[in-house]
């Protein structure tokens, strides 16, 4: 079976929609928020992220670069597999460096890869400390993590930059939304 045939089955170009920024950078809020949305204008998605993917088939990997980037790499390949089901993916993972993104882009492919930069200050992500992780790596509890004590490289030339100190998450959604809903669209010809 061919892509091209799922795609007419489930009315939509797939795509992958990859969140990187740093841990609690809004990410995989903005991703939820946008699948719903995306649920709603009849669009068949699926969220990879931190939960699904390193709680299960990633859970003997740990936080060094090369780690990350075996993280990415598997991430990549699953992600390429819903792509060839029709299916649209919304990554979210710090994905911290360019090397790592563009392993990722490769894996997947440049012309359905869009990158997506959830710009958040380091300052912002550690004054909400969401989960509490920025505390203990401050403290040196948790060692390398990003931004920290280990890189965050900020995506260059990004799809989509969103500066969450200046939108909202729904704006953020929104804004998303009308990147992509002109390349989901099917077009019966
Ligand atoms: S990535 O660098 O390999 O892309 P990923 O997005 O999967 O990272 O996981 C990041 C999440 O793991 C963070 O949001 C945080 O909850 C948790 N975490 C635990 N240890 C670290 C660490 N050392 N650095 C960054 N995140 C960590």
């Amino acid at each position: 079976m061919q892509r091209s045939e799922r795609e007419r089955f489930l009315n939509q170009y797939s795509k992958v929609l990859w969140l990187t920024g740093l841990s609690g950078s809004g990410k995989t809020a903005i991703a939820k928020r946008l699948e719903r949305k995306l649920f709603e204008h009849g669009f068949f998605t699926q969220v990879l992220d931190g939960d699904n993917i390193r709680n299960g088939i990633n859970n003997n990997l740990g936080f060094s670069l090369e780690d990350r980037m075996e993280n990415i790499r598997r991430i990549a390949e699953i992600s390429k597999l819903y792509l060839d089901s029709g299916v649209i993916v919304l990554a979210s993972f710090i994905s911290p460096t360019a090397e790592i993104r563009a392993l990722a882009k490769k894996i997947i492919g440049a012309e359905d890869f869009i990158e997506v930069y959830i710009n958040t200050p380091l300052e912002v992500c550690e004054a909400r400390d969401t989960k509490g992780l920025y505390q203990k790596a401050r403290r040196g509890e948790i060692k390398d993590f990003s931004g920290i004590s280990s890189p965050y490289e900020a995506p260059l030339r990004p799809s989509i930059e969103i500066k969450t100190t200046e939108v909202s998450i729904g704006e953020a959604v929104n804004i998303i939304f009308q990147y992509l809903e002109p390349l989901i669209t099917y077009k019966k010809n």
